[in-house]
């Protein structure tokens, strides 16, 4: 026999409350801007980070996930939550194309949908899909997930950002776990000024001018943060952009020993882990072709990378050092117009997610 978790409470308009996928509680606006906006491609993990015949356990947006690729090296997120008693499968048995629980033995593909409980075969559990299974995507060396809002969410098609689609384009991913909330990761890359006053000891932010006025440029994608008096020296822009995934994109000038290919491009993203934790993903970018990608994948390799993880090492320093409510009380000037749009953008897609779990909104 199964016994159905309790319905939510109907909503005060009358529509029907749903939940959040996932999430047995009911999310307020607050909890979605903490632990991170739904119906959308998030980035996960490395994709080598999920070897074959094991699975992995990660907690992206609050919610427990396992990992795990079948036969085929065909990648599976589950949430990682048996649906007999909830015991975690990421510590059952890999079965080749199903993980089976520690606890009682129940089998889960997949697709989430039970295909044997050992214990009792024949029973109205075997054949049900009763546990959430994202829909995946890996790219750039990196799984992605479509994180849906309710049940009802329909994935959006998945895109990569330009630089990363772009075959003229050689790219080194990259990832790390803050111990600080998501949205000061975005705070932080929508603040391109930090760059002459942070990074100003390292490799290639070293130049220009220390003081800017900025201005924001919409695009039908989003928007830029830039210098208006100042470009190509130091980190002098930023765009924003809403695609498929939210990702931040910018330019740093090289110096001339950086060897060919010109500009370094980045490609930033930020998943939260939980409210205080982030995976943060970045992809560092060349535009170069032939005997030149091959210089500037050994000159990254050798020596650029290790100048690049200090860099980062700078930002997580001071992310990390933040109070927990450090964007509480603030006397934002000119520079934080980005940092004040990008929170602005973010605090209405929460409270509209809020709105379609309490049913005021379809
Ligand atoms: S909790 Fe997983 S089989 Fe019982
Ligand atoms: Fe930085």
């Amino acid at each position: 026999m199964t016994t159905a978790t309790k319905p939510p409470a109907p909503a005060a308009t009358g529509g029907p409350r749903k939940r959040a996928v996932g999430v047995r509680r009911d999310l307020t606006a607050e909890d979605i801007a903490a632990t991170g906006l739904r119906d959308r491609w998030y980035p996960i993990l490395p994709s080598h980070m999920v070897v074959a015949g094991e699975s992995k356990k990660v907690t992206r947006l609050n919610i427990d996930w396992v990992l795990f690729r079948d036969a085929q090296g065909v990648l599976h997120m589950l949430e990682d939550r048996c649906p007999h008693r909830s015991a975690p499968l990421s510590v059952g048995q890999h079965l080749g194309d199903r993980l089976a629980c520690k606890y009682h033995g129940v089998q889960v593909d997949g697709t989430g949908t039970v295909v044997s409980v050992p214990g009792m075969p024949g029973c109205a559990l075997e054949g049900k899909q009763a546990t959430v299974s994202l829909k995946v995507v890996e790219a750039a060396d990196i799984i992605f997930a479509f994180v849906p809002l309710t049940a009802d969410s329909e994935p959006t098609p998945f895109v990569l950002p330009d630089r990363l689609a772009d075959p003229e384009v050689s790219w080194f991913p990259n990832f790390a776990e803050w111990a600080g909330p998501w949205r000061f990761y975005m705070d932080n890359v929508l603040d391109p000024m930090h760059g002459a006053f942070l990074h100003r000891d390292s490799h290639s932010m070293f130049g220009g001018d220390t003081s800017a006025r900025f201005r924001i440029r919409e695009t039908d994608r989003g928007f830029f943060f830039e210098k208006t008096d100042q470009r190509g020296v130091n980190f002098d822009w930023v765009e924003y952009v809403r695609g498929s995934m939210d990702y931040v994109d910018l330019e740093i000038p090289y110096a001339e020993n950086a060897g060919p290919g010109g500009v370094f491009g980045i490609v930033g993203m930020s998943t939260p882990i939980d409210a205080d934790n982030s995976a943060i993903f970045h992809w560092r970018t060349r535009r170069v072709q032939g005997w030149e990608r091959e210089v500037w994948r050994f000159l990254y390799r050798t020596r650029l990378e290790a100048r690049h993880w200090e860099v980062l090492e700078q930002d997580r320093e001071v992310l990390e050092a933040l109070a927990a409510d450090a964007d509480a009380e603030e006397h934002l000037y000119q520079h934080d117009l980005g940092v004040s749009r990008i929170r602005r953008i973010y605090r209405a897609d929460a409270k509209r997610q809020a709105a379609i779990l309490a049913g005021e909104l379809v």
